[in-house]
Parts: C-alpha cells; sequence; structure tokens
C-alpha cells in the first residue's frame, strides 16, 4: 500500500511517483485547490488535489479531520515563496493522482491540536492523545532507547531471560499486587515489584550475565515520577566487583545518550551517602543547582539564642545555612514562603541574615536575629558561607534529619526560583549506603535485605549494624534516581543474619526466603546488579514533565485507567471460582 513515510520524502524524490497512507491532519481549500496534509507516525507531508482531475477532486471534498486515506501521486518541488520552513518537508508537495478512502472518522471527543486537554480525557482516549506527534516521537524514540540498550547488552554477552509475573512477594517495600489462586483457595500470588530474587537463582543457575526490559507492580502512592506498573531495565552478573559493575552500566548510559541524543555525560562522579547528605540534603542530588548546605553548629554553640545553641550542642543535632545569591532582595512574603516550605518538612523555623554590606559588619546586615550575634560570630558566618554583599544566608536548626530533609526540599525551590539551574547533565553514583536505618526502633533494610554489608567483622556487624555500610550504589541523573544496586550476599549465613537482625522470625524467614536460603548453599557465584527505571530515563533524556508521557497507556494517579475502566468489578461467578466471599450488600455486577 505505502511506498514511502511521509516524514521520509524529501527534495531529491521530486518527480517520483509516490504511494503514501496516513491520516488526514488537516485540509484547506485555497483557490479553487484542496490541500491535505497527511500525517504518518514519522511527520506531515502536503497533497495537493486539482480541480482538473474531476473525480478525485470531489472525492477530496469529502475529506475530514482525521480521515484515514491511501494517496498515489508525484513528488513536486513547491514554488518559491511557498516553501514552510516550519514542516521538515516544506520545500515539496504531492499532486494526488488517485485517492481512496480507507475509513472515515467521527468527530474527536478530543482537540489534538490543543495541549490544555485534562489528564482524564487524555488517558480516557489515549488511542487518539498518541497520534500527537509530541506523542508519537516520544514512543519512537523509546522503542529506539530500548533497541541501543539491548544491542549494548548482547554486544556484552548478557542473555535476555524472562521471569515469572504470577509469583511471591518480593521485598522492595511498596505494597504488593496480589492476585488470587483459583486452584489453590485462599492463596494468593504477587505480581513482581522487581525480579530481584529470581536473577538471582538465574545466578546460582550459572547463566552469568542476566539482563530483563521488564514490567514491575508496586502499590504506592504515586507520583510525577512513580506509576504503579512500571518498567525496569533489570541487569545481574556474576564474578563482578562493585567497581566494574558501575563502571559498565556508566558505559552503557554514557552509549545510549551519546548515540541517541549526541550527548557526551563525561565521567560519572562518585559521592558518599553521608556527603549527599551532608551537602545536599538528599540521597538523589540534583548537581546542576550550585547551591550546597553549610554547616555551622561549630559557630553557634555558645550563642544566646537557643533555638541555635541546643542542636549545635546535640550530637543528633544539626545547623546548617544556605547562602542564597542576590537573596538580600527577597521580600518578608518571600521569606515566610519558604519558611511555610521548610515547616512542611517538620523544621521549626527559618532564620536569616541578609547581607546589605559585606564589609560594615553587623550594621550591614539586617536579620531577625541580629541580637544574638557580635562582630566575630558574624564574620565567621560569613567567611564559612563566602557570602557576598546582596546574599541572604537562610538557617535552619533541629535534629539532623529534620534540618536535611527541609533543607534539601528548600535547596531544590530556591534553585528553580532564582532560576540557578543550568541546561547541563548532571550524573552521578551515590555510594556507601548505610546497609540499616531505624524506624520505630525497628531495623529496615535502605536498599533489600539482599544487599551485601560492606567488609566488617561478622561480630561488630551484629553489634553496631547501624554503623554498616552496604555495597549498593545508585545511579542518579539530575535529580532523579535512575536505578540503584548492589553487590549480594552470596553466603547463607550472612543472609540469615541480615534477616534475623530485620527481626524477621524463623517461621517467616522460612515462609518468605527459605527457597533462597537453600539455593545459596550450592555453590552460589558472587554476584552483583542493578536495575534501571526505564521510563525515567526516557522521561529525561525527552524532557517530559512526568513519567505518564512516556508510557503509552500509563494510569491515573489513583492507579486507574480512564480507557478500559480498569481495575473493574469482578461478577459473582468469578468471584466463587476464587473462593472470595461476597459481601450481602455489595451490589453484584454482570
Ligand atoms: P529499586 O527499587 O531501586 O531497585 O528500583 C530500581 C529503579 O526502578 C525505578 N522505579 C520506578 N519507576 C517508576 N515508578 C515506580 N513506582 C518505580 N519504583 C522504582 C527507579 C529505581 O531506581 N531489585 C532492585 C534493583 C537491584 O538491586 O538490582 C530494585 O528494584 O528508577
Ligand atoms: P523567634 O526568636 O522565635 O522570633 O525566632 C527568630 C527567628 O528564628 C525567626 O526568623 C524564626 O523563623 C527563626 N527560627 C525559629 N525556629 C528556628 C529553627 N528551628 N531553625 C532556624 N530558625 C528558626
Amino acid at each position: 500500500m505505502r511506498s514511502h513515510y511521509c516524514g521520509a520524502i524529501h527534495a531529491q524524490h521530486a518527480t517520483e511517483s509516490v504511494e503514501l497512507v496516513g491520516w488526514v491532519n488537516r485540509r484547506r481549500d485555497l483557490g479553487g485547490l484542496i490541500f491535505v496534509d497527511l500525517r504518518d507516525r514519522t511527520g506531515l507531508i502536503q497533497v495537493v488535489f486539482d480541480p482538473q482531475q474531476e473525480a478525485i477532486f470531489t472525492e477530496a471534498n469529502r475529506l475530514r479531520q482525521e480521515f484515514c486515506v491511501a494517496i498515489t501521486g508525484v513528488v513536486h518541488a513547491r514554488p518559491a515563496g511557498q516553501v514552510n520552513s516550519n514542516m521538515s518537508t516544506g520545500a515539496i508537495e504531492v499532486q494526488a493522482q488517485t485517492l481512496r478512502i480507507l475509513n472515515t472518522a467521527a468527530p474527536l471527543p478530543i482537540n489534538l491540536d490543543d495541549p490544555n486537554n485534562s489528564d482524564e480525557q487524555r488517558l480516557k482516549y489515549r488511542y487518539l492523545d498518541l497520534r500527537r506527534p509530541e506523542m508519537t516521537q516520544r514512543l519512537i524514540f523509546r522503542a529506539q532507547v530500548t533497541q541501543c540498550m539491548r544491542a549494548y547488552l548482547a554486544e556484552h554477552d548478557f542473555l535476555d531471560i524472562e521471569t515469572p509475573m504470577l509469583t511471591k512477594a518480593t521485598p522492595e517495600g511498596a505494597r504488593d499486587y496480589l492476585v488470587p489462586s483459583r486452584t489453590h483457595k485462599g492463596r494468593f500470588f504477587a505480581l513482581p515489584q522487581s525480579p530481584q530474587i529470581f536473577k538471582q537463582l538465574l545466578m546460582v543457575s550459572g547463566f552469568d550475565r542476566y539482563y530483563q526490559i521488564v514490567k514491575c507492580f508496586r502499590d504506592e502512592d504515586l507520583r510525577a515520577d512513580r506509576q504503579p506498573e512500571f518498567t525496569q531495565v533489570d541487569i545481574e552478573t556474576s564474578f563482578m566487583d562493585a567497581e566494574s559493575l558501575m563502571q559498565f552500566n556508566e558505559g552503557m548510559l554514557q552509549h545510549v545518550f551519546k548515540t541517541l541524543l549526541d550527548v557526551d555525560l563525561g565521567t560519572f562522579p562518585r559521592m558518599t551517602y553521608a556527603d549527599a547528605m551532608r551537602l545536599y540534603g538528599s540521597d538523589k542530588p540534583d548537581l546542576r543547582n550550585p547551591l550546597t548546605l553549610i554547616d555551622v553548629a561549630d559557630l553557634v554553640g555558645d550563642i544566646d539564642f537557643q533555638v541555635f545553641r541546643e542542636p549545635a550542642q546535640d550530637p543528633a543535632g544539626r545547623v546548617s545555612v544556605i547562602c542564597v545569591p542576590g537573596g538580600a532582595a527577597m521580600s518578608r512574603k518571600t521569606i515566610d514562603g519558604y519558611t511555610k516550605t521548610v515547616q512542611t518538612y517538620g523544621a521549626k523555623g527559618l532564620a536569616w541574615i541578609k547581607v546589605n554590606a559585606l564589609n560594615e559588619g553587623l550594621a550591614g546586615i539586617q536579620s531577625p536575629i541580629a541580637k544574638f550575634l557580635d562582630e566575630t560570630l558574624l564574620a565567621s558566618l560569613l567567611e564559612r558561607t563566602a557570602a557576598k554583599t546582596g546574599d541572604c544566608l537562610l538557617f535552619c536548626a533541629d535534629k539532623s534529619t529534620q534540618v536535611t530533609e527541609a533543607l534539601g526540599a528548600l535547596r531544590l525551590q530556591l534553585g528553580e526560583d532564582f532560576g540557578l539551574i543550568e541546561a547541563t547533565w548532571c550524573p552521578l553514583w551515590v555510594v556507601d549506603f548505610p546497609m540499616f536505618e531505624e524506624v520505630d526502633g525497628r531495623l529496615h533494610t535502605l536498599h533489600h535485605p539482599f544487599t551485601a554489608p560492606k567488609s566488617m567483622s561478622t561480630q561488630h556487624f551484629a553489634a553496631e549494624p547501624l554503623k554498616a555500610l552496604s555495597e549498593a550504589y545508585d545511579m542518579v541523573l539530575n535529580g532523579f534516581e535512575l536505578g540503584g544496586g548492589s553487590v549480594r550476599i552470596h553466603d547463607s549465613a550472612m543472609q540469615k543474619q541480615v534477616f534475623d537482625l530485620l527481626n524477621l522470625s524463623d517461621e517467616e524467614i522460612d515462609n518468605k526466603f527459605g527457597f533462597l536460603l537453600e539455593a545459596l548453599r550450592y555453590g552460589t557465584p558472587p554476584h552483583a546488579g542493578i536495575a534501571f527505571g526505564l521510563d525515567r530515563i526516557i522521561m529525561l533524556m525527552t524532557q517530559a514533565t512526568s513519567i505518564r508521557d512516556v508510557m503509552a497507556f500509563p494510569k491515573t494517579t489513583t492507579a486507574a485507567c480512564p480507557l478500559t475502566q480498569a481495575p473493574s468489578p469482578a461478577n459473582q461467578t468469578q468471584l466463587q471460582d476464587l473462593h472470595i466471599q461476597v459481601m450481602k450488600n455489595q451490589p453484584e455486577h454482570a
């Protein structure tokens, strides 16, 4: 039916006959001629219908937006003065010779040219929304990225192996999507939050280098960079240490960015988790933003201002500053707004010093805490923060976790508001994560419980688990966690020790992970892996603002699908088959 894609016709095709298929993007009647912009997934081309060819001209008169048509014609250069430089095919047009209407289209329920259609409408008519060139291009780009990754991985001896979707809970920290079993009354499959355990078992089997581009399911609160069903580029290797694994994956990302965007990502810096939290208040720092958190507890330990003195003297406290360039011009209202920001993160307030004249000491500043400062302290603060005339220092003092979180969030907001974010790419690796964190007196792993601790004697590890660092690494780009992974525990006794520290009973361990502990006993090789969030990578590469814009059929923020109306009720028979008791006053659905 087709000789060329619409967007693939160029000036050198002039005088050639072509056969095109596509959709009517727009029809215009001008000077007795009919012009149709014909669209397919590659772009648009202008087709001209001449009234002298009576039969097809009459047919062309029937064309409406989004009719699906087949056209044959001859390519011509457009007359000088009629070239459209906004169209990649704007220098040429096709003089139609035949026209076949393959299908008509009812008036569309959404206007494809309107960028302000509601998300609900766009998702309900997703198949139409995806006709918008911007959306089409993103999905084409996504296919190119996966193609590029597959080629890279295959070239490096990775095998694509599938793992089950109907499986058992995987401990990635979110709620599971459960699927009731018909054949096993009262039992459930869980959809995988990741293929974590299976990829480790594939290492036990000896497959050595595995990858999979795979759907994962997590029932968690959704955000712009989170979907209940998303795609991981999942990787596991045997006999590779953390260093070589990071280098390999850095190489893959460099290759993908170079091939598809012609961007050179350069060598990724490494930053410890402790430094990331201290300097940026985040374990996924956006290094495009030049602001940092500057600790001043050592300077304010004897100050009369109790709000600063107490946390400054408390080993679990923190007193930090962000120096905002040009911030002295901020209004009271603006500062109040920032105070609200830190308060939403549990900080109690935000003190400030406006530096109106750097060299005039106390006379040159304005601050609600001026009365607690003396010349020496002020000079030390100005020196530590490298403040200049016109800057503003914003202080937060509290428990360390609160200050870190609050100033971490404030830093991002200030970066946006003061236009400090450079248009560039800032990748990095965050390493040396703590193995555990304590929540309500119980230990939790920062990654998953299969992550190996950094070398430490087993007694020391058991005695002071909160001091242990893990062999985990996260890849971060422009403030987003693109991927995370670790060296795994390949020793059954160590794995059992970690489960014990997590306070899992023997019965729980046996129920949930007995099969893994057993597998680790049969010659398990040392192994390590990582998983990337493919949707996030594509979102960043295409500069989309939500991962929904790079997925063909995403869910709403309440995890529903307006197109199919999923999730939908099940009928009585289905529920009975699945041994699910039906409540008496529940309405029955067909
Ligand atoms: P983790 O839980 O860090 O690690 O997930 C890996 C990457 O997947 C992406 N991601 C998501 N993307 C969209 N929506 C979500 N709800 C979502 N959740 C996670 C992120 C994240 O960095 N099994 C381990 C990996 C390993 O150790 O090999 C795992 O799943 O980009
Ligand atoms: P006050 O003496 O309570 O009026 O506070 C003086 C300044 O300190 C105000 O600007 C408050 O916003 C600020 N402030 C209060 N609590 C904190 C805190 N925990 N950290 C930093 N600044 C604070």
